[in-house]
């Protein structure tokens, strides 16, 4: 299903299913669906580009049909080694926008066409250590650039206030219809900062599915989102 090009521009919240109970992905999901959320973030790590080991492509698609149906997108992040040979198998599996780690592709033009001839958005991952300058020549390319503000492999960790200062920058050079995704340690606490920062759709992990209801923990940060009272 292409992505309607005017979803890049909103403000959006992602829950990463890295941090639900995996025996029940279908009834969280619905929880956060129900609760106003419409893209669902899929976190592939495969033990080598970082030292966690979480889904693959049949995951994706066990998900796909039923977030689809309820008019949501999935944004898969693809933390693995040669994601260009996955590209193919995550955009059969239902992704609808998938992100690649610059650091994990030396053939960073190519991988970003391939997923755009896929039909799905294209997006370029880059670590807290890695300098904005490493994406300047796709900037213009892509359909999301993925800022992570942890050290990717593990969710729950602290936001690096160094990484979420490169949004700006980010910013300058990416298209006016491109968005910036921004992925780890955002919590109630920080949420509007970084949406004041110019990040639009922001990844929660363990914010969301470490809350005790995690319907109302995604309707309270969608709130300070949209710039409403903290309490
Ligand atoms: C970390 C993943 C994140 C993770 C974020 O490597 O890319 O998407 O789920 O988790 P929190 O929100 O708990 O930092
Ligand atoms: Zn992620």
């Amino acid at each position: 299903m292409p992505v309607p090009s005017t979803i890049y521009r909103e403000v959006h919240l992602l829950p990463s299913i890295l941090s639900a109970d995996f025996a029940h992905l279908d009834d969280e999901i619905t929880r956060v669906m129900d609760a106003g959320v419409r893209i669902i973030h899929c976190d592939v790590m495969d033990g080598h580009f970082v030292p966690n080991l979480t889904m693959g492509p049949a995951v994706v698609a066990s998900i796909a049909p039923g977030v689809h149906e309820r008019g949501g997108l999935l944004s898969v992040h693809l933390m693995i080694e040669h994601p260009e040979r996955f590209l193919d198998a995550f955009a059969a599996a239902g992704a609808d926008v998938i992100s690649v780690h610059a650091e994990a592709c030396p053939m960073l033009y190519h991988a970003i066409e391939a997923t755009k001839a896929l039909g799905v958005g294209a997006g370029v991952a880059i670590n807290p250590g890695t300098p904005v300058s490493r994406v300047r020549d796709v900037a213009q390319l892509v359909d999301m650039v993925l800022v992570m503000t942890v050290n990717p492999g593990f969710g729950g960790q602290k936001l690096i206030p160094a990484a979420l200062a490169k949004v700006p920058e980010v910013r300058t050079m990416i298209r006016p219809d491109a968005c910036i995704e921004l992925d780890g340690g955002v919590h109630r606490d920080n949420i509007r900062q970084v949406v004041e920062m110019g990040a639009n759709w922001l990844v929660a992990g363990s914010a969301v599915f470490g809350a005790p209801d995690p319907g109302e923990e995604a309707k309270v940060l969608q709130s300070l989102m949209a710039g409403g009272p903290r309490d």
